[in-house]
């Protein structure tokens, strides 16, 4: 099991290229099940997760070609549509594989996904979704065996809770659905609307994109297209909040600003300046400012702060001045970072579903455990500015959400190596 060996204490200077967003990725890909056209997809990251499920969607019958950042993938006509629990529990995106199958296909067995370390992230939505949609579903034996023998048919679906996937999943189902849809209170993330981009160039009729009404009219068939992959907020923010914890300046390329409007306005109260380049943004510490200090989050769908930067931006948070609040909304344990960071000096108490992390001068280097994908980032945030030695085990978590991470830092000045 690899490892990360991290010498704190050096300002990070350079630059950064930004990849293609993973949870953009993922459904994308998804997408190819709706036609038996091939669907080029560019700007892909190349990431555990993209792997992962490439391998499901090729024992589904999908051909799929890698070249570089570039993944083509073609289903054939008749697919076998059962999604197994090996390759599913893996990957809970894997979930997504269901409503294309159903939609095109008439039926579909994949695995229940299982919860993982930051939740029990029930798919309740989906499959009443999909039912809603005149699909009839069964739960057994871990899996779900869903059929729409005449299609799909369209209706109106008000989701109780703004769910990413469930949205992307229902939104591909819906495309080839006999009549129209509605999914009100729909999520509006950029990797939803980036999917909703790519189905509309493969013929589907969607209004509403990036809002939380999208209204699908169901159309017979769907074509291929290319589409280039949005660029990842998550990753773009992580560096941002790198570039803050350990003082430095970094440039970020590839990416766009509009991704992230909550969390750079939180990032300049904390004291880090942005300033536009050709074609990304320079982030440092603003001069101006004599410390960095304590600003606190609650975490919420787009265009709120992202869930999946709170770990990383706690990490910043135990070592600027003051307490800041940081509170956990959409998942129910997300906190287990926090553990880690205590070893490593932190100032840190939990109520509920709400952390205050009150600043200290410097963390220290410890050996460390990553838990989750996004925990193992906020840790390697701390090992860049802790002072000494941090060890981070259980780095396979990282490799499913960044992209080569400690070749992009050591680039930028970081004492960071890879241990197998
Ligand atoms: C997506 O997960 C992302 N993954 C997650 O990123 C991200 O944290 C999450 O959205 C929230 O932004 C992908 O896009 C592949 P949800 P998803 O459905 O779709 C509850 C990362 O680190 N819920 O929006 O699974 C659920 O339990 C990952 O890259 C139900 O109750 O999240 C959660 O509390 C982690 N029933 C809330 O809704 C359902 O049927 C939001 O979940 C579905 C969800």
């Amino acid at each position: 099991m690899d490892r990360l060996r991290i010498q704190g204490g050096h300002p990070l200077k350079g630059t950064v290229r930004i990849g293609g967003a993973k949870n953009a990725t993922l459904p994308l890909m998804s997408a190819c099940l709706l036609t038996d056209q091939p669907l080029i997809l560019d700007n892909v990251p190349n990431l555990a997760d993209i792997h992962t499920l490439s391998r499901l969607l090729e024992s589904l019958g999908v051909t799929t070609h890698h070249d570089d950042h570039s993944l083509t993938l073609t289903a054939q006509k008749t697919l076998n549509t059962r999604a197994d629990y090996d390759l599913v529990r893996k990957m809970r995106a894997s979930i997504l594989v269901l409503g294309p199958l159903v939609s095109r296909h008439g039926q579909a067995e994949v695995s229940l996904p299982g919860g993982c370390a930051i939740g029990t992230r029930p798919v309740d939505l989906h499959i009443k979704g999909l039912e809603a949609l005149g699909a009839t579903i069964e739960l057994k034996e871990g899996y779900i065996y869903a059929h729409a023998r005449n299609g799909l048919v369209g209706t109106t679906l008000s989701f109780p809770l703004v769910s990413v996937t469930g949205t992307e999943n229902l939104m591909m189902a819906a495309c080839l659905a006999k009549g129209q849809t509605k999914l009100l209170n729909a999520a509006k993330e950029p990797e939803v609307t980036d999917l909703a981009e790519c189905l509309v160039k493969m013929g589907a009729k969607i209004q509403g994109i990036g809002t939380n009404t999208l209204t699908i009219e169901g159309v017979k068939d769907l074509q291929g297209c290319t589409h280039s992959v949005v660029p990842d907020r998550i990753e773009t923010g992580t560096y941002m909040m790198a570039a803050g914890i350990t003082k430095g300046e970094l440039e970020l390329t590839h990416t766009r600003l509009d991704l992230l409007p909550t969390v750079m306005g939180v990032l300049e109260k904390v004291g880090l300046q942005f300033e536009p380049t050709s074609n990304g943004v320079r982030v440092r510490v603003n001069p101006s400012v004599s410390h960095l200090k304590s600003v606190g989050v609650t975490t919420e769908p787009f265009p709120g702060f992202p869930t999946d930067l709170q770990a990383q931006f706690m990490a910043l948070m135990t070592v600027v001045q003051g307490t800041s609040t940081i509170s956990e909304t959409i998942f129910e344990n997300r906190f287990m970072h926090i553990a880690e960071l205590l070893r490593m000096g932190a100032h840190i108490q939990v109520q509920g579903s709400s952390a205050s992390v009150t600043g200290v001068p410097h963390l220290v280097g410890a050996p460390v455990m990553a838990t989750d994908l996004r925990a193992s980032a906020c840790l390697v945030l701390a090992g860049l500015a802790a002072q000494g030695e941090t060890v981070i085990n259980r780095v396979y978590h990282l490799d499913r959400g960044y992209e080569s991470m400690e070749t992009k830092l050591r680039a930028c000045g970081a004492h960071i190596e890879r241990i197998s």
